[in-house]
């Protein structure tokens, strides 16, 4: 190693160094309580179906939750710190083109939406983006060249998450190819101490917001405050509610809703026994079916307790391919064990939790893979599909294979196309944009 390399190397690890909890690593290393253990007695937990919308007693509940929203209670939260391996970009996911005619971003099309709810409750919503070190500046830069997207560069607030050592399985730091020590952003969950360490908590607070609406980056159909969900969560005082779809099979890889020993608890796919995950119930219908799609309401003083804890959340690990270098320097893959900690192991602690089901086509459309099922595609053609039905409920004609695009700024939802029917033609036969 030359002694320019070996110098920058000696910078990087003690840059490194500096960030890593010693303390929590040692104990990630052998404290086994430290880590989620998927036991106990599991039921289905209760649900409210999808149909309680279209109820009377709905619309009441909707409209506390639009009294929170113009009173500036609530703040929009997403979560853009992965990797996106599977999609397989360098860039963060949240600037990934995916709106079906004009090609907007991820993160475009959450600001529209954010803009269009404010215009409509004549409010603010400040927007928390939690970034990780490897895409802050990508994700700050891409805000700043399209100026911000329509909203205020003041209530757009990044926070990066924390990054945790990755190991050998005999417990020792990694090289990174770059010279420093092998780190990975320590999950989603990571939203909780970095939402504390970086302010985000005490801006909230300064700003009289209570409840925090978190959803991930990769979900164009996402009804950001959601009125219904907000109201149904807040009257019934929960301090994290969860949204849930039915899931397509047994074999979908979606977090499950349940109870275990009694207490809300969203099990991960992996962590499933074959026995529950195959359960049927007396119809031969799936039985564990209520499927997480990782929306959730916060109270920001939940937010608050869990932060008084390091270890609030359980620890995780998976064993992955780590690239390193040998000690020639040259390039090699070994086994690592990751550890990360899950916003949805915040569940349990709640004294209440409310869930309510929703509509895969019109609210959920992640984009994870390349091809096939929750891909690029797939989440333009359930885009499509969803501002179709909604023209089509308008009266409207559509050509076969024509594809619509309405933008937030346009129409939040149904109801919005149903009011602005007069402007919109009555026979569309190209593709359509609705600004
Ligand atoms: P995923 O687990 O699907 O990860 O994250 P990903 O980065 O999008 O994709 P893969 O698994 O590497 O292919 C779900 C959501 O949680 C965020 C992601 O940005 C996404 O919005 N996330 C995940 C974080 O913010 N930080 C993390 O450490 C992990």
């Amino acid at each position: 190693m030359t002694k320019k390399a070996h110098d920058l190397s000696f910078k990087k690890i003690k840059h490194d160094l500096k960030e890593i909890d010693f303390n929590l690593t040692k104990n990630l290393l052998k404290g086994e309580k430290l880590f989620a253990s998927p036991g106990g007695k599991i039921e289905p937990a209760p649900v409210i179906p999808a149909s309680f919308e279209e109820s009377k007693e709905a619309q009441d509940i909707k409209s506390h939750g639009e009294m929170l929203l113009s009173q500036g209670k609530v703040a929009a939260l997403v979560v853009a710190g992965g990797q996106g391996s599977r999609l397989g970009i360098s860039g963060p996911k949240g600037a990934l083109p995916i709106s079906p005619v004009r090609h907007k971003s991820l993160f475009c099309l959450h600001a529209q939406k954010i803009s269009a709810l404010e215009k409509r409750y004549s409010t603010r919503i400040p927007f928390f983006i939690m970034t990780s070190r490897v895409n802050d500046g990508a994700t700050r830069k891409f805000f700043k060249e399209n100026n911000w997207f329509g909203l205020k560069s003041n209530q757009v607030h990044f926070f990066v998450q924390g990054m945790l050592p990755s190991v050998s399985k005999k417990g020792k730091f990694i090289l990174s190819r770059d010279g420093g020590l092998f780190m990975n952003p320590d999950g989603h969950g990571g939203v909780i101490s970095a939402l504390k360490k970086s302010g985000g908590l005490d801006i909230m607070s300064a700003q009289g917001i209570e409840e925090v609406f978190y959803f991930q980056v990769d979900n164009p159909l996402v009804r950001i405050c959601d009125p219904l969900f907000l109201g149904l969560h807040n009257m019934q005082g929960a301090q994290m509610s969860s949204k849930v779809i039915r899931k397509r099979d047994f074999e979908e890889k979606v977090g499950v809703v349940v109870l275990v020993d009694g207490k809300t608890t969203i099990v991960e796919y992996s962590d499933m026994k074959d026995e529950d995950r195959y359960a049927t119930d007396d119809k031969g219908k799936i039985l564990y079916w209520a499927g997480s799609i990782a929306i959730h309401i916060l109270k920001r003083d939940f937010i608050e307790t869990l932060t008084n804890d390091v270890t609030a959340l359980p620890y995780h690990k998976a064993i992955k391919k780590i690239p390193t270098v040998d000690n020639d320097g040259k390039p090699i893959e070994v086994d690592g064990i990751k550890f990360e900690t899950f916003i949805f192991d915040a569940l349990p602690m709640t004294r209440s939790s409310v869930t309510l089901e929703v509509k895969r086509e019109e609210e959920f459309a992640p984009v994870k893979n390349k091809a096939g099922q929750d891909s690029v595609q797939s989440a333009i053609d359930m885009q499509v599909n969803l501002y179709r039905s909604w023209l089509k409920k308008a009266g409207k004609y559509i050509s076969p294979g024509v594809k619509i695009e309405i933008s937030p700024i346009f129409a939040l939802d149904e109801a919005d196309i149903m009011k602005l029917s007069p402007e919109i033609p009555d026979r569309i036969e190209t593709d359509l944009y609705l600004e």
